[in-house]
């Protein structure tokens, strides 16, 4: 698989325009505040990678660690007409030497469109003063308790100015409630990205199918993916879970240190971030390159329901429609294959459903929203009802079943057995768009695949 991706661009215009409809739903009179993730400690002076904040990224397009964003309608300042300014790390010889090059608040003006751009040092005094004059302040409380302290503090500076005149935000509102609902629907600009980083993902996938070997190592085989992910520009959207045979059934396994044995599945759950959008896909396969009968079994009832799940996604059905779907699949063939029993309290399928029986093989639900989170943000219910599906929204279709090792409800065959079966789809006014098609899942198809692989 030697394709390259082209790097996704993005327009300072792509983020001015989600600004610009961001303004259009806040009062007059109001401002938003939004700040980037804090930066961690990995061990003593050695940072995780810095990832921006999901939000503040959407709104400015600006990935360095220690930055703030204000929104407002345009409203001078120091003689300036500003709707977005940015606080940035000013950029410092030295430091860029040992940490890297830095935008500097030129650059944030000349590159990512601030109409003004002060150093990160002067918030506390500038923030009190650009508050002045507002009555409603949007901001995120909650996420960054350090930051929500900062908010505070400011409030209460720029309340000891207003004695000199002038009025002070006396609202505090969530941005959250109106950022999460416009992130929900995806832009263009959006599902291109999503497009690219599901079909890295997607070959990521093929790659490890292609080289997976009985004895490998988990990790060897994760090694596979990150190396697909990371020369097409991806980072790990999360940690991949590469989990062979009953270690398929652990459902956040990322150890990934055991050896892979002839005869069992592996289960990858696994998906690339691109430009701060992630692909979340899950395959499932033989380690040598051949179901055994009860796998096979198992994997094409979990393959029928992600297929019937799929057609269920259509615009204006229930967000929970889908679920009940592969819900319905799961447990009519788990009693099919003798897991599931009927018994006088449970003598039909809906009663066994009901019940929750499939839970015991099938503890989560059948899909999230994705975008910039792997578990996107955007409400599942509306007034307490499940929302509707509208173009632009992108979910995942992940049914599956776990087979417990120590189940002795059901024969030994079955036990130990994990399997899911994860793809990423657009909303779209004709139906599900699948932007992970590119990854195999039918029986033959892998199978077939694998041999390829192997004669290679
Ligand atoms: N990879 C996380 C999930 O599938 O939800
Ligand atoms: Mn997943
Ligand atoms: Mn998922």
């Amino acid at each position: 698989m030697n394709q390259q991706f082209t790097p996704v661009m993005s327009l300072p215009s792509v983020y001015a325009e989600r600004r610009a409809r961001l303004l259009a739903q806040m009062d007059k009179d109001s401002i938003a505040l939004i700040t980037t993730s804090p930066t961690h400690i990995r061990n003593r002076d050695a940072e995780y990678r810095f990832r921006a904040d999901s939000s503040f990224y959407y709104l400015t397009g600006f990935a360095e660690p220690e930055a703030l964003a204000f929104i407002q309608h345009p409203q001078l300042l120091d003689g300036d007409e500003v709707q977005y300014g940015l606080f940035c790390r000013e950029r410092n010889r030295e430091r860029e030497i040992w940490d890297g090059l830095r935008a500097g608040t030129e650059g944030a003006e000349a590159r990512f469109g601030a109409d003004v751009a002060f150093k990160i040092e002067d918030l506390d005094a500038l923030i009190p003063k650009i508050l002045m004059g507002k009555k409603r302040l949007y901001v995120r409380l909650g996420n960054d308790s350090e930051f929500d302290l900062k908010i505070s503090q400011w409030l209460k500076n720029a309340v000891s100015t207003q004695r000199q005149g002038g009025s002070v935000p006396i609202e505090i509102i969530q941005l959250d409630s109106l950022l999460d609902e416009m992130r929900l629907i995806k832009d263009e600009h959006e599902i291109n990205t999503m497009r690219s980083v599901a079909q890295i993902s997607a070959h990521a996938h093929v790659r490890a199918m292609q080289n997976v070997k009985p004895n490998m190592m988990e990790y060897a085989l994760e090694a596979e993916l990150l190396y697909e992910f990371m020369r097409n520009g991806c980072q790990t959207a999360y940690n991949s879970i590469v989990g062979g045979g009953e270690n398929g059934c652990i459902l956040h396994y990322v150890e990934n240190n055991a050896p892979l044995k002839d005869g069992d599945l592996v289960l990858i759950d696994a998906g690339g971030e691109l430009d701060h959008y992630a692909a979340d896909i899950t395959r499932t396969f033989p380690v040598n390159g051949v179901f055994s009968p009860e796998q096979k079994a198992l994997y094409q009832l979990v393959l029928d329901a992600q297929l019937a799940a799929i057609d269920a996604v259509t615009v204006g059905a229930s967000c929970k429609h889908y679920d009940a779907v592969a819900v319905r699949v799961l447990a009519e063939g788990l009693v099919r294959l003798g897991l599931l029993k009927f018994d006088q309290q449970h003598a039909d399928i809906d009663a066994l459903i009901k019940a929750g029986a499939h839970r015991r093989f099938y503890m989560h639900g059948t899909g999230h929203w994705l975008g910039m989170d792997v578990h996107d943000v955007g409400s599942y219910k509306l007034n307490d009802d499940w929302r509707p599906l509208q173009a632009g929204m992108v979910l995942t279709v992940e049914p599956g079943l776990y087979v417990s090792p120590d189940d002795e409800t059901v024969e030994a065959r079955w036990r130990g057995i994990g399997i899911r079966i994860e793809d990423d789809v657009l909303v779209t006014a004709n139906g599900a768009d699948v932007l992970t098609r590119d990854v195999p899942k039918t029986v033959e198809e892998i199978e077939r695949l694998m041999q390829k692989g192997r004669a290679a």
